[in-house]
């Protein structure tokens, strides 16, 4: 029997919100204190309605540091998303400390942010036992990559079960080149979906920005971090996670 007339199949499902919790740290650091703690930070994304917490351990720790992936996992049940190069020290780290999902980015020391995705089809080789050993782990492999079709592809040479777009290009667009860059990721978001694997997007986004990423009906997470951090300076974490969720929600 075919579902068509249903309308409650024909909505896309929820669509979850990973909080990137990186820059509270960022700000503690600056003081070299505990304050602020993106422990508590994780609790109030919890109240505020976020379905996760992310966390990005860079090698460098310029935000969040080892301790902090403990503290962070004990304050909230949420699950945790790590973000981490693919090295064998967080590999390491990922597989003692056991998040939900890892998410594997390219890092370079002297970039402010990951700005740009996974070469997944050029590291194959460098990255295929990690996916593996984070997989046999039970720990979620995700990996972050640019809007193209061949790092779709390599994602399901590698078995990876999610992949995270990278919406830098598209929130950086300018005029005609937003619509391109949006295509792009509705696009690979359908072709990682056909093929089984579960598409999540993240980088750059906004209250001003989200709304047409977050209709992509294929789209199952969204990672969100300095933005937030940065409207919380003015009205409080809370509410600035709970403005996200419902503009996201508001297109679903
Ligand atoms: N997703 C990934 C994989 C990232 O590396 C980042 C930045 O750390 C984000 C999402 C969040 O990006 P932003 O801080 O610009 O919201």
């Amino acid at each position: 029997m075919t579902n068509v007339l249903n309308p409650a199949r024909l909505r896309p499902k929820k669509l979850r919100l990973g909080v990137n919790i990186d820059h509270v740290a960022t700000i503690r650091n600056a003081r070299g204190g505990g304050h602020p703690d993106p422990a508590r930070a994780a609790e109030i994304v919890a109240q505020a309605g976020g379905d996760g917490i992310t966390l990005h351990l860079r090698e460098d720790r310029r935000h969040i540091v080892d301790a902090d992936l403990q503290r962070v996992a004990d304050a909230t049940g949420l699950p945790i998303n790590l973000e981490m190069a693919a090295t064998d020290e967080m590999l390491a780290i990922a597989l003692r400390h056991k998040p939900h999902a890892a998410c594997i980015v390219p890092e370079k020391r002297e970039e402010r942010t990951t700005e740009g995705g996974l070469d997944a089809a050029g590291l194959h080789n460098q990255l295929a036992p990690i996916v593996g050993r984070l997989t046999d782990a039970g720990i979620r492999v995700s990996l972050f990559i640019a809007p193209e079709p061949r790092q779709i592809e390599a994602a399901m040479k590698l078995g990876a079960p999610v992949v995270e777009l990278h919406t830098g290009e598209y929130a950086h667009a300018s005029g005609e080149q937003v619509a391109v860059e949006l295509k792009r990721i509705a696009d690979m978001s359908a072709l990682a979906a056909k093929n089984g694997i579960e598409p999540h997007a993240g980088h750059g986004l906004t209250y001003e920005n989200v709304q047409p990423i977050a209709a992509i009906p294929q789209l199952a997470e969204l990672n969100i971090g300095h933005y937030l951090i940065g409207e919380a300076i003015f009205c409080g974490l809370e509410a600035s996670v709970k403005k996200m969720r419902a503009l996201m929600d508001e297109v679903r």
